[in-house]
């Protein structure tokens, strides 16, 4: 079965086809960034017109690259939430004529878990499907983005159990903060994570030890940041500072990944959102794995590891397999 997914929980309207919920046939995302750009944040208002703009054409051209036609789509699937509500509520809306007018069932996908489900998603190439093993069932899940920051265990049933989330700030708002301060520009990960490759982790004193459980507390370490900057204080380079802020947050954010997977002895550890594009991350994860038995740490393909509409697609699939569907009732939620 084709699915259809539609996602606009944020700045970025995306559609995607995904087939038998796995394998991605296509992927098209248009941003409304260049517009918020100015104000170094998304706003509202903004993205939301920019969805209603753009949402027919995008889907359109996903089903296009996917050599499909609008009657070939089984499911429609799309974000619910959590988002913004103004960015949330076109694609919903577009989504529901969808399945209305194609008498197909519609299925609303939680954005969190969606970003989970993006390390099982694999993309065509060239012809052939390249297949690698889905992470297997159970798994801890750390989603990392630009507004959320949570620990999920999900059981073998694929049902999410949340354990621990940012008390303050997202690690993502993190680094889009620290980035702000250092003038390095907007969205911060990608060009924080630049610019942390010419310093050193060890430059700047910095941690973010956060509460003891299995919370994360990400606000401290940019004020510390800010401070260092401030008023002329500063006295370490630039990229030293990147570097030692990137460090610290990877390190909370390890620290309680695994301990999670400790306490609920778990050897597979799944992460998505975001922030897991960031090839430090990654490393740092990859390296903790290796060193313990049997252990096995998942990540999405990095271009599905930010917003996408395979994972919505994807894990809608799964949903309606276990006889989820949504009724037109179906609403935004934040
Ligand atoms: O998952 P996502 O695309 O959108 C949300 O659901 O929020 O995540 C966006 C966040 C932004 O805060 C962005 O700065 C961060 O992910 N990000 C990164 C990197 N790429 C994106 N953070 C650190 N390193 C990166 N390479
Ligand atoms: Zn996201």
């Amino acid at each position: 079965m084709l699915s259809l997914g539609i996602e606009t929980s944020c700045d970025e309207t995306a559609a995607s086809v995904v087939k038998g919920g796995r394998i991605v046939l296509s992927g098209v995302i248009a941003s409304s960034l260049r517009l918020h750009q100015k104000y170094q944040g998304i706003i509202p208002e903004i993205a939301s017109r920019a969805h209603i703009e753009s949402i027919s054409l995008v889907t359109r051209r996903a089903l296009e690259a996917a050599g499909k036609k609008i009657r070939d789509i089984g499911l429609v699937c799309v974000t619910k939430g959590p988002g913004l509500i103004g960015s949330l509520l076109p694609g919903i809306s577009f989504a529901k004529g969808l399945s209305y007018s194609l008498k197909k069932p519609l299925v609303g996908v939680d954005h969190l878990q969606a970003h989970l489900y993006a390390s099982f998603l694999t993309k065509r190439a060239s012809g052939q499907c390249r297949r690698k093993e889905p992470p297997s069932l159970p798994f801890i899940g750390l989603v990392v983005s630009g507004g959320h920051t949570s620990l999920f265990l999900v059981d073998k049933n694929f049902i999410f159990k949340p354990i621990g989330a940012t008390v303050d700030d997202a690690a993502g708002e993190a680094f889009d903060k620290a980035a702000k301060i250092l003038g390095l520009g907007y969205p911060g990960g990608p060009l924080l994570e630049r610019a942390a490759r010419k310093g050193s982790p060890e430059g700047m004193k910095l941690s973010c030890n956060g509460p003891e459980d299995l919370n994360f507390s990400f606000s401290g370490i940019k004020t510390a940041v800010l401070y260092h900057t401030r008023d002329g204080r500063r006295k370490t380079d630039d990229a030293d500072i990147a570097a030692s802020f990137q460090k610290a947050v990877v390190e909370a954010l390890l620290k309680k990944s695994f301990m999670a997977c400790e306490r609920n002895k778990i050897n597979t550890l799944v992460v998505g959102g975001g922030v897991s594009a960031n090839k430090y991350l990654r490393g740092r994860f990859e390296h903790e794995a290796g060193s313990r038995q049997g252990f096995k740490v998942y990540f999405p393909p990095p271009d599905l590891s930010l917003d996408n509409a395979a994972m919505i697609a994807g894990l809608g699939y799964q949903l309606f397999k276990k006889g989820i569907v949504s009724d037109y009732y179906l609403s935004p939620a934040s």
